[in-house]
C-alpha cells in the first residue's frame, strides 16, 4: 500500500485592500494506491477514520511531509485535490469519486514532467489547480511519479494508520547520522538521545563503523547488542515510554549486522507505551530484513529495588586486570577500540564472574556494554570460540544505570543471568535467560528432542465473581441464554450478543446479527462497537458446531461457523485497530467427550494472532460438562476472565473438574526401526515434495517393498529419472497424481492403488502448502490453500482408507500447529487439525473402527525439507526458540521412535532441549 499527499502553497498576491478575493490558497493533491481494490477501499476507510478521530487538528502540510517519504505506489490508485481539512474528509467518504480529476480532458494530457514543469511555472491558483489535475491524472494511469521534485519539508506524521510490522514500510524517514557524532559514542550513544521524530512508526538511522565501539569479531566490525537495545530504546521512547522503567522481554537476534559500509537500520514499533512489540531491520533496495525483534513492558511506576551483596565479592584476591580481560578477549578474536573497554577488572568463579566496571558516570549504554564485555570475557576463558549474545529472555533496567559499578554474570538453567549494581550494590538492571552464539561451532548441544501434550489438573482458585464481567463482553452465540445469565449475575456488565444470521443487521442495543461467512460483517460490527463508544474487553466465540462430522458440508459448515469465523473476526481486530487489549476465548461445546480436530485447530490461529497482535491474547475452552445450564455457564466464563492471568492456552472442562493442556519433553530413548512388511503397498501424499521423497528413499532402502506417491502436479521427466534411481533395492515406487483434498480423487487413487498393486499397508501423509503472510493480510483464498490438504487432505485419506489393513496412519503435522507462529496462522490451523485428528483416529482404532497405528508427527524444521526457510528466519529459531535444523538421520530416528510411543501427537524437534521444552510449555501457559 502506498499513500502519497502533495501540497503547493500558493503565496498572497493581492491585497486585502485591492478588493479583490485573496489568491493565497493551499491545494493539496491526495493520492491513495494498494494491490487491489478491496485493499485500496480498506485503506481509504482506515484514512477517512485516523482523519475523522484527528477533528480539526491535521496539518495537512505534516500529513503531506509523512505519506510523501519515499512510498511505493501500487497499481490501483486513487486520487483527490482538497483545499481544506472538510475537502479531505468528504473526498476520503466518497471513496471511489475522484470527482475533481475527472474534468482533466482525456486527450492530450501531460507528461509527469511536464505537470510538474506547469506547477513550476503557475503563478495563479487555477493553474496550479490545472497543473495538479494533470498530474493526478499521470499518477491514476500508473506513471512513477518523482515526488521529491515538489515536495515541501516538514516535520512528520508518527500514528498514520498503516499495516503493523509490514515487511516493507514507507513511512519512515531515514536521516543520516551527523558527522562528528557517531551514534554509541560516549557522548551518549542512542539511549540518551531522542533521534526520532516519528512517533508510533518507528524510525530509521544510518550506522557506520564509528558508530559500534570500535567492536569487531575476527576482524569483522559488527554492531554490539547493547547497540540494539539501545536503538530499541530510543525508538520506544517515542511512544511516550519513560525508559527510567523498562523491560524487555523475548530479544532475539536473527542475524549480526556487519558494518564494513554504513547501514540503514529502521525499528518498527506495534503497540503503545505500556507495551509494544518491537523489530529492528535492516533496509535495503527497498526492503526490509529483520536484525532482532523483542517486547517492552513500560511499567506504570519505577523498578523494583533490590540489592547485589557486593561485600562478600573480594575474587579472592585473584583479579584479572582489565589488559588481562582485554587480552583474554582478543585471544577469542573480540576487539573493542581503547575508549570501549569498560571493564576495570573482574574475578572468576566456578559458575559466576565479578566485576568492577567504569567509568562512573557511566551512560546507559556503556553500563550495558561492560555487563556484556564481562559475560564475554568469561565465556572466553571457558572456550577458545568467540561468542554474542544470541538472545535475552528478560531485562528489567531502572534509570540508575549511570550509576552503575559491578557486575555479576552466572549461569541460569541453559542460559545466563546478568545483574548490574551501583556501588552501594543497589541493582540498576538485571538480564534473565541470557542466551550466546558461539561463532565458528555450528549446532553446539543440538540434540534430538521429543515432547508429548496431555491435560492436567488445574482448578481455579475461586474468587469473589463481582462484577463478574467487568469491562464487557462481546459474545458470539447461538441464542441470547448465555447473555441473559451473564447480565443477571452481572446487571452492571455490557453484554453484546452476536448470533449468526443473514447479513450484517443491528438488532437492538446490545444485539446484533451477522453473516458468519461474510469478512466485512465481523468489520461493520466492530465499526459500529465503535461509533456506539463500545469497547468490550473480552471476545467470546461460542459458535462453533458440537461434533467433528467428516461429511463434506457438514464440515464446511462447522469451519465456517469454527475457526474461519475467528479468522474474520481476528483480522477485524487487527484492521479495525481495536483500541485496548482483548481477551479472546473460542469456547466450543463437546458433549461426546470425543477430540474435535475442527474446534480444537482454533487455538493454532489464536496462539498466531496473540503472537501478530501484543494486545491480544487468548484462550480456548472445551467444554465437556453434562447439562445445559445458562447460569453454570455464565459462573464458568466469569472464572476463567477473572483467572486471565494464569496464561492458559487451551483449558477443558468436564464433570469432574478444569485441566490445563501442556507439554513435557520424553527422556532421551532409541527406537527399533520401523518395520515395513516385505513387498508391503505404502502410499506417500506429498511424494515428490522435499520430505516425502526423502521418506521414499528411506523405505525403499528397507524394501522390497510398493511405493505409491502422489501429489497435484504431473510427473516431469526429470523426477522420473530420479524415481527410477530409487528401485535398486527391489522396491517399486509408482507416481499417481492427486488431489488430496478432494474425496472422488482419493477414492479414485486408493481404488486404483488396491486393482493395480493390493491392499495399501501405511500411509504417509506429507502433503502441506504454506502461503505465509500477516492475518491482517491474508485472504480467505490463502486460508484456505492452506487448510485443504491437512484438513480435507486428512479427512479423505483416512475415510478412503478406513478399509485398508492399515499398520500405520502417519501424518506430518508441524510444531507450528502446538506454538503457533507469526505469519503463519493458517498453517498453525492446519497443523494443530492433523494433531488432533490424530487423538480422534486413535480412538475409533481402540472401537476397530480404523486399524494401525495412528500419529501426528508435530516436526521442527527439517534441514533437507522441501518447505525453506530463509537463512535469517534459521537462525531467529535458533536464537528465539533454541532449534536448529533437524538433520536427515536425526529426523528418521525420531520418526521410528514416533512409532514406537503409545502417542497420537507427538513433537519431534531439534536444538536445546532446555529452550525447546521451555518454549513449548510457554505455548500453553502464556505468562508462565
Ligand atoms: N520441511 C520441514 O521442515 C517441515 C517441518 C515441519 C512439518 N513439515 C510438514 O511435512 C510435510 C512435507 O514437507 P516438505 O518440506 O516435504 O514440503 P514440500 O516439499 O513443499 O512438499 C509438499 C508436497 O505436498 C504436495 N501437495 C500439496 N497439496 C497437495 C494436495 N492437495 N494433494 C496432493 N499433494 C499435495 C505438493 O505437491 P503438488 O504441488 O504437486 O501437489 C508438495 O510436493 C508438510 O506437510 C509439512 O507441513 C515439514
Amino acid at each position: 500500500m502506498g499513500t502519497l499527499l502533495f501540497r503547493v502553497s500558493e503565496h498572497e498576491s493581492s491585497s486585502p485592500s485591492s478588493g479583490q478575493a485573496p489568491l493565497a490558497r493551499n491545494i493539496w493533491l491526495i493520492t491513495l494506491s494498494a494491490r487491489n481494490e478491496r485493499d485500496l477501499d480498506l485503506r481509504i476507510s482506515d484514512l477517512h477514520r485516523w482523519a475523522q478521530g484527528q477533528g480539526r487538528d491535521i496539518s495537512l502540510d505534516a500529513l503531506s511531509r509523512t505519506l510523501n517519504a519515499g512510498r511505493k505506489h501500487h497499481a490501483t490508485r486513487r486520487c483527490w485535490i482538497v483545499e481544506s481539512i472538510d475537502d479531505l474528509l468528504t473526498a476520503l467518504a466518497r471513496r471511489g469519486e475522484d470527482a475533481v480529476l475527472s474534468r482533466t480532458p482525456a486527450e492530450g494530457r501531460w507528461t509527469p514532467a511536464e505537470a510538474i514543469a506547469a506547477l513550476a511555472a503557475a503563478d495563479k491558483a487555477q493553474d496550479r489547480r490545472l497543473a495538479l489535475e494533470a498530474l493526478g491524472a499521470c499518477y491514476l494511469d500508473g506513471a512513477d511519479i518523482d515526488w521529491s521534485q515538489i515536495q515541501a519539508a516538514c516535520e512528520p506524521i508518527g500514528d498514520l494508520p498503516s499495516y503493523p510490522f509490514a515487511r516493507t514500510s514507507f513511512w519512515v524517514r531515514q536521516p543520516e547520522t551527523p558527522r562528528g557524532q557517531p551514534l554509541g559514542a560516549a557522548a551518549g550513544g542512542f539511549w540518551d538521545r531522542d533521534v526520532s521524530t516519528l512517533g508510533r512508526q518507528g524510525f530509521a538511522k544510518r550506522i557506520g563503523r564509528a558508530d559500534a565501539f570500535g567492536y569487531g569479531v575476527r576482524g569483522t566490525p559488527l554492531l554490539h547488542a547493547a547497540s540494539y537495545i539501545g536503538l530499541a530504546v530510543a525508538a520506544l521512547r517515542t511512544l511516550g515510554s519513560d525508559p527510567a522503567s523498562l523491560r524487555l522481554r523475548r530479544c532475539a537476534w536473527a542475524q549480526h549486522l556487519v558494518l564494513d559500509q554504513p547501514q540503514a537500520l529502521a525499528v518498527w514499533l506495534q503497540g503503545d507505551q505500556t507495551e509494544a512489540d518491537f523489530e529492528i531491520a535492516l533496509q535495503h533496495d527497498g526492503a526490509s530484513e529483520v536484525l532482532m525483534q523483542g517486547v517492552a513492558r513500560m511499567p506504570a511506576g519505577p523498578a523494583p529495588t533490590a540489592s547485589l551483596p557486593i561485600a562478600s565479592f573480594d575474587g579472592d584476591g585473584a583479579w584479572v586486570s582489565k589488559d588481562g580481560v582485554f587480552a583474554l578477549l582478543a585471544g577469542t578474536g573480540i576487539e573493542y577500540d581503547a575508549a570501549f573497554r569498560h571493564v576495570e577488572r573482574v574475578a572468576f568463579g566456578d559458575d559466576a564472574a565479578f566485576a568492577e566496571i567504569a567509568p562512573q558516570p557511566a551512560t546507559a549504554e556503556q553500563a550495558l556494554l561492560a555487563a556484556l564485555q564481562v559475560l564475554e570475557c568469561w565465556i572466553a576463558r571457558q572456550s577458545s570460540n568467540p561468542a554474542m549474545v544470541s538472545r535475552i529472555g528478560s531485562m528489567t533496567l531502572s534509570g540508575r544505570l549511570g550509576a552503575a559499578r559491578h557486575v555479576r554474570a552466572r549461569r541460569d538453567g541453559g542460559g545466563f543471568e546478568i545483574v548490574i549494581a551501583d556501588a552501594d550494590g543497589l541493582i540498576c538492571a538485571a538480564m534473565e535467560d541470557v542466551g550466546v552464539f558461539p561463532i565458528g561451532a555450528d549446532n553446539d548441544g543440538a540434540e534430538p528432542v521429543m515432547a508429548l501434550t496431555h491435560y492436567e489438573p488445574r482448578p481455579l482458585e475461586l474468587r469473589a465473581p463481582h462484577p463478574a464481567f467487568p469491562g464487557g463482553v462481546l459474545l458470539f452465540d447461538n441464542d441470547e441464554r448465555l447473555a441473559d445469565a451473564m447480565r443477571e449475575a452481572d446487571p452492571r456488565a455490557e453484554v453484546v450478543v452476536v448470533l449468526p444470521g443473514e447479513g450484517f443487521c443491528k438488532t437492538g442495543a446490545a444485539s446484533y446479527r451477522i453473516d458468519p461467512a461474510r469478512g466485512a460483517d465481523y468489520r461493520r460490527l466492530l465499526d459500529s462497537l465503535r461509533q456506539d463508544g463500545l469497547f468490550p474487553s473480552a471476545l467470546v466465540h461460542r459458535w462453533a458446531a458440537d461434533a467433528f462430522s467428516p461429511l463434506g458440508a457438514a464440515m464446511a459448515a462447522q469451519l465456517t461457523r469454527g475457526v474461519k469465523s475467528l479468522f474474520w473476526l481476528g483480522k477485524a481486530l487487527l484492521l479495525e485497530k481495536w483500541p485496548r487489549p482483548a481477551r479472546l476465548v473460542f469456547w466450543y461445546r463437546n458433549r461426546s467427550g470425543a477430540a474435535q480436530p475442527l474446534s480444537a485447530c482454533a487455538a493454532g490461529l489464536l496462539k498466531t494472532l496473540t503472537q501478530e497482535s501484543p494486545q491480544l491474547t487468548a484462550r480456548v475452552i472445551d467444554d465437556r460438562r453434562s447439562g445445559d445450564d445458562a447460569r453454570a455457564a455464565a459462573r464458568m466464563l466469569a472464572d476463567e476472565l477473572g483467572h486471565w492471568d494464569d496464561g492458559d492456552a487451551e483449558v477443558r472442562h468436564d464433570d469432574g473438574g478444569r485441566f490445563r493442556k501442556t507439554c513435557g519433553r520424553l527422556p532421551a530413548a532409541a527406537a527399533a526401526a520401523t518395520v515395513l512388511r516385505p513387498r508391503g503397498v505404502y502410499l506417500i501424499s506429498g511424494g515428490l515434495g522435499g520430505l516425502g521423497r526423502l521418506f521414499a528413499e528411506h523405505f525403499a532402502s528397507r524394501g522390497p517393498v510398493t511405493l505409491v506417491l502422489t501429489g497435484r502436479s504431473a510427473l516431469s521427466a526429470e523426477r522420473e529419472r530420479e524415481l527410477a534411481g530409487l528401485t535398486a533395492g527391489g522396491s517399486k515406487l509408482v507416481y499417481m497424481p492427486c488431489d488430496i483434498a478432494d474425496a472422488d480423487s482419493v477414492r479414485a487413487l486408493v481404488a486404483r492403488i488396491r486393482a493395480e498393486h493390493g491392499p495399501i499397508n501405511g500411509v504417509l501423509h506429507a502433503a502441506g502448502v504454506l502461503r505465509d503472510g500477516w492475518l491482517a493480510d491474508k485472504s480467505v483464498d490463502d486460508f484456505d490453500a492452506v487448510l485443504a490438504p491437512k484438513v480435507a487432505g486428512t479427512v479423505q485419506l483416512d475415510l478412503a482408507t478406513r478399509h485398508e489393513p492399515l499398520d500405520f496412519f502417519i501424518m506430518f503435522s508441524s510444531i507450528v500447529g502446538v506454538a503457533g507462529h507469526a505469519g503463519q496462522s493458517d498453517y498453525a490451523v492446519a497443523n494443530a487439525f492433523q494433531l488432533e485428528f490424530a487423538e480422534l483416529r486413535n480412538a475409533q482404532r481402540a472401537t476397530s473402527e480404523r486399524s494401525g497405528a495412528t500419529r501426528a508427527i508435530a516436526w521442527s524444521y527439517w534441514r533437507d525439507g522441501g518447505m525453506r526457510m530463509s537463512g535469517q528466519d534459521e537462525s531467529l529459531a535458533r536464537s528465539r526458540w533454541g532449534l536448529t535444523p533437524l538433520a536427515t538421520d536425526a529426523g528418521l530416528a525420531l520418526f521410528d521412535r514416533a512409532l514406537c510411543l503409545d502417542a497420537p501427537a507427538v513433537v519431534a524437534a531439534c536444538g536445546d532441549p532446555a529452550r525447546i521444552s521451555s518454549i513449548l510449555s510457554e505455548s500453553f501457559h502464556t505468562h508462565s
